[in-house]
């Protein structure tokens, strides 16, 4: 078996990056060779993982993903950094307003289409922008949700959201392939980061309960490093040929729709 780290010689953006899953693969990423920057607008926590991870090459640079230019510049900044561009993990996301849809607020919607579909838009425009320039076949990796496959795991403008981000990356990868550039999303089941814990107003025991508790694989909790895992593979070489794939982190949860418990097999 081969020795070498994953992502040796690559360079990576991490949206998101200072907390919960992008934060684990900030980490794995630049355990497995990556030079790494880590995008965020919490400017404290990104310096702090990036002081925390100084034996590797990792950076911090403020990205609102709402911004366009904001995200051209992080970009500028990896490349004139690092020297190259192959690796966007755009999994900066928002949970948005839980109001039911008949108090639907339209402006705190929009907020949440802007950061998780229109934000990740901008980071494959621009990053595909840096990759062709330089001939890389680059990866490109969103973070989508199961709330990307069916209702009922998220509020009204989170749901529509990852529904059109799972969209916009087969969409990115039908022009991409020409480059060489692949896209894929990762899609995980719940993980108790401090965005779920926020949301649900719960700590991290009890998110884990809650969401083990609906799981179909029983007897592990999602974690945020199993999902950094599965986008360490979308980033190297392993998964070469692989584009506009979906890639579902959910122990089968999305597959099965029990309607009666127990084992049918
Ligand atoms: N935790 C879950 O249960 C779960 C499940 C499915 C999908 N996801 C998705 O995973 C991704 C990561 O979320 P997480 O659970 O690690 O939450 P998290 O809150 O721990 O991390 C999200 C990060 O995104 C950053 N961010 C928010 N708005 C931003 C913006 N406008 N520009 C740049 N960065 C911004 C936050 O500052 C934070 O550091 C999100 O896209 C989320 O929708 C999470």
């Amino acid at each position: 078996m081969s020795t070498k780290p994953r992502l040796e010689g690559k360079v990576a953006i991490v949206t998101g990056g200072a907390s919960g899953i992008g934060e684990k693969s900030v980490k794995l990423f630049a355990e497995n060779g990556a030079a790494v920057v880590i995008a965020d607008v919490q400017d404290e926590l990104g310096h702090q993982l990036a002081a925390l991870l100084a034996p590797y090459q990792v950076s911090y640079h403020h990205c609102d993903v709402r911004d366009e230019k904001q995200v051209q510049q992080t970009i500028a900044f990896a490349v004139d950094k690092y020297g190259r561009l192959d690796v966007m993990f755009s999994n900066a996301g928002i949970v948005g307003s839980m109001a039911g849809i008949l108090d639907l607020d339209l402006t705190t919607f929009d907020n949440t289409m802007a950061v998780n579909v229109r934000g990740v838009a901008a980071t494959i425009k621009h990053a595909a922008r840096a990759m062709v320039a330089r001939n890389i076949r680059g990866s490109i990796i969103c973070t989508a949700s199961v709330a990307g496959c069916v209702a009922g795991c998220g509020p009204h403008a989170y749901t529509p959201s990852k529904h059109a981000l799972v969209g916009l990356v087969r969409s990115a990868c039908g022009e991409l392939g020409a480059y060489g550039i692949r896209v894929n999303c990762v899609s995980p089941y719940a993980v108790a980061t401090p965005m779920a814990c926020e949301a649900l107003n719960k700590g991290e025991d009890e998110v884990e309960a809650i969401a083990n508790s609906s799981a179909n694989m029983k007897g592990i909790s999602l974690k945020a490093t199993h999902i950094a895992e599965a986008a360490l593979f979308l980033a190297s070489d392993e998964s070469v040929y692989i584009s506009g794939h979906n890639l579902v982190v959910d122990g089968g949860f999305t597959a099965v729709n029990r309607f009666v418990p127990g084992d049918l097999s």
